[in-house]
């Protein structure tokens, strides 16, 4: 058994014309359920090796496996390989073939040959997800860029892969859609998806991933955390990147304050958390089941006895918000958000998928490695078991 979900070994590619190598001896093991991020400037290899991972690319040395295998370039292979690694590709345009929306998505789902139930069913979803449901009957050539980046995305989620992997997933994306997108990469990796994503956003790289591998001229230079990575800055400076802010403004706090620079904190709450003192809010978590409405916010209101900061998370419960006219502070990165209140004394409510309830206690558990204990408490929907 192999713990490598993809892996190369020696991998080399030459696109025909150049007479230099777009990969070179690449050897990458991309290790299952860890979030993982290919980082590297433009031409770096991204794309070249993402094309590799699904064997739309066959190496010109070296070799591809996934769990274990050496990939087949056969038809009847490939297509099974495809079930299971789905990649978005940087540019959408190369993977839109239908001509609605819907049937854009249910491409893949019926080459699986699954029923008509089930298509509709994976269709529906995938649309939900990524805020395209009111456009499913729209042809896919009107449609904006940011659009058919999503819609590819869809495609992609409507197959259900193990391993997602996204080429430059936020890129051409409005704020809202970027940080949607990335609660998803998180929800699904919760879920047990392996998801690999290529970037040179270096803030986005550092707050997601587990683990980088970082490509320079095709080139694999580093695999490992980020903080040893981030903390050579002439390494940083030659593979053209940028040191990340949050690495940056620890490191700033800490020589002043003259404090280790580890644990290192990743995101804006987990920074708080390493330099906040003072009393603690309580933050208190409810899951949605089918609406929104303000006696959930009064339930909350009962068990704190006063007032609190409000936020959102997941995109099922964000897509009752409009309906519900309630009065919420935070409808993205509702967790960072509120967390940050609860840290800085202020009692806080995530309304949240019932889904992503273990997900969030384990973002608070995670907390924990920053020094903070907050006071939590799961409170039922008062309408859950209601008709
Ligand atoms: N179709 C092609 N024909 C010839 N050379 C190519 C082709 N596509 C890419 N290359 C070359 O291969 C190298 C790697 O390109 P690739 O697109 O994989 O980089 P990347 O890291 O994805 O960059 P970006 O951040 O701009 O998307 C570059 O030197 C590029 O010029
Ligand atoms: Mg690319």
């Amino acid at each position: 058994m192999s713990d490598g979900t993809i892996e190369t070994v020696d991998l080399t590619y030459w696109y025909s014309g150049n007479d230099w190598a777009s990969l070179d001896d690449v050897s990458i093991k991309i290790r299952k359920g860890v979030k993982t991020v290919i980082l590297g400037a433009n031409g770096a290899g991204k794309s070249t090796l993402f094309y590799h991972f699904n064997g739309v690319f066959k190496p010109s040395a070296g070799s591809v496996s996934f769990n274990g295998e050496v990939i087949s370039y056969r038809r009847k292979a490939l297509r099974a390989l495809r079930s299971k690694v789905s990649v978005v590709l940087q540019n959408p345009d190369d993977q839109i073939f239908g001509q609605t929306v819907e049937e854009d998505v249910a491409y893949g789902p019926t080459n699986l040959g699954l029923d008509d139930d089930e298509i509709e069913s994976r269709v529906s979803r995938a649309l939900r997800l990524v805020g395209l449901d009111d456009l499913r009957d729209r042809n896919t050539l009107k449609l904006s860029y940011g659009q058919r980046k999503r819609l590819a995305l869809a495609g992609a989620l409507a197959m259900e892969p193990e391993v997602l992997i996204m080429d430059e997933p936020t890129a051409g994306l409005d704020p809202q859609m970027a940080l949607e997108l990335m609660e998803l990469a998180e929800q699904l990796h919760h879920s047990g998806t392996t998801v690999v994503i290529s970037t040179h956003d270096v803030d986005l790289a550092y707050a997601w991933a587990d683990e980088i591998h970082v490509l320079r001229r095709g080139e694999l230079i580093y695999s490992g955390r980020s903080e040893e990575f981030y903390s050579d800055p002439i390494r940083v400076y030659t593979t053209g990147v940028m040191q990340p802010s949050m690495f940056l403004i620890n490191k700033s706090l800490c020589d002043m304050r003259g404090q280790p620079e580890a644990p290192y904190p990743r995101t804006e709450t987990q920074l708080i958390s390493k330099m906040a003192s003072g009393p603690k809010g309580r933050f208190l978590i409810m899951p949605v089941s089918d609406r929104l409405d303000k006696y959930m916010v009064d339930a909350a209101v009962d068990e704190v006895g006063g007032d609190l900061a409000i936020g959102l998370y997941g995109a099922v419960t964000r897509s009752m918000l409009f309906d519900s006219m309630l009065p919420v502070n935070y409808v993205f990165d509702g967790f960072e958000s509120c967390m940050s209140e609860c840290l800085m004394g202020r009692d806080s409510l995530l309304l949240c998928d019932a889904d992503c309830v273990d997900l969030i206690l384990a973002k608070m558990e995670r907390l924990k490695d920053f020094g903070t204990v907050v006071e939590f408490k799961v409170l039922d929907d008062p309408h859950s078991g209601s008709a």
